[in-house]
């Protein structure tokens, strides 16, 4: 937190956002859906792969304020495991680009001590891509700032099937599986981000009111903002006023409030009886 003031001078727009921010409610971890670059390029009559081109900025910059911030875990969707619907010149053009990110961020994030992880079916992925980033997450391992997680050729609803898979197979392999029995727990430990808090924030830009497969098991209490503004455009002023918004909601995990001065007072009915719903 200190760390991004250290880089604003008073006076500046963003300086007034951050010193807003309370620094003991950061999100710990903070997702992304980073949309609308197709349609940034469209309104500036662009082909759509300069709109991913210019979404490259707006990745550099989120990083850098988040390891400023002192988020914990960032993760960015880049590629989901529907996007290989798209013209197979765009496909290319956004492999063409991360292989770009990686070769040009690979000494800042050394720099900042930010590890990269990714999270999805890695072995779709074009051989020379695929080796590239292995090589970015290997190299950074041992970074203990920021992680980012950037997700390609991911899938929600398949990240989940595998995690089940992957317990059926280790069951059958122990001879259990007759007794097997899944809980939440034993289900998150197989899912990519296993060991990783779940995101507290979810953004996603360009006003599309949807989840889009994005963690669907790992939003169930997220924090929901969307934003209009295209992923080219998303600047540390929309990144910090998202971060203020969030300060301001009240999180109940399904509860009722988890301040004690409005709690119920014994004599009181309860909830259920008044018709507050949990939910
Ligand atoms: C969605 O916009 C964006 C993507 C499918 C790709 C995201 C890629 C980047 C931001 C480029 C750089 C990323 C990295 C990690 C180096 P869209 O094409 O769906 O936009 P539209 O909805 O307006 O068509």
């Amino acid at each position: 937190m200190q760390a991004l003031l250290d880089t604003l001078k008073p006076g500046e727009p963003d300086w007034e956002l951050a010193t807003a921010l309370d620094p003991s409610r950061i999100p710990v971890h903070l997702a992304i859906i980073m949309d609308g670059n197709g349609r940034w390029a469209n309104r500036r009559s662009l082909p759509r792969i300069a709109g991913h081109k210019a979404g490259v900025g707006p990745v550099r910059t989120t990083v850098e304020t988040c390891a400023r911030l002192g988020v914990r875990v960032l993760t960015l969707y880049a590629f989901s495991m529907e996007n290989w619907k798209r013209p197979r010149a765009e496909v290319e053009a956004l492999w063409r680009l991360l292989r770009f990110y990686l070769r040009r961020e690979l000494p800042e994030l050394q720099r900042h001590d930010i590890r990269l992880v990714a999270l999805g079916r890695l072995d779709m992925l074009p051989p020379a891509v695929r080796a590239e980033l292995e090589a970015a997450i290997d190299v950074t391992r041992l970074n203990r700032g920021l992680q980012v997680n950037l997700a390609i050729n991911y899938g929600g609803r398949t990240e989940i099937v595998d995690a089940v898979n992957a317990m059926i197979e280790e069951s059958a392999a122990k001879g259990t599986l007759s007794t097997l029995r899944i809980d939440e727990t034993s289900l998150a430990e197989r899912l990519y981000t296993r060991g990783l808090p779940d995101p507290d924030l979810l953004i996603r830009t360009s006003g599309e009111m949807r989840i889009s497969n994005f963690l669907l098991w790992q939003i169930a209490y997220a924090e929901l903002y969307v934003t209009e503004t295209l992923w080219p455009d998303f600047s540390r002023t929309d990144l910090l006023r998202a971060i203020l918004d969030y300060q301001k909601r009240e999180r109940r995990y399904g509860g009722l409030t988890a301040l004690p001065d409005v709690a119920l007072a014994p004599d009181e009915p309860l909830a259920e009886e008044i018709g507050v719903s949990s939910r």
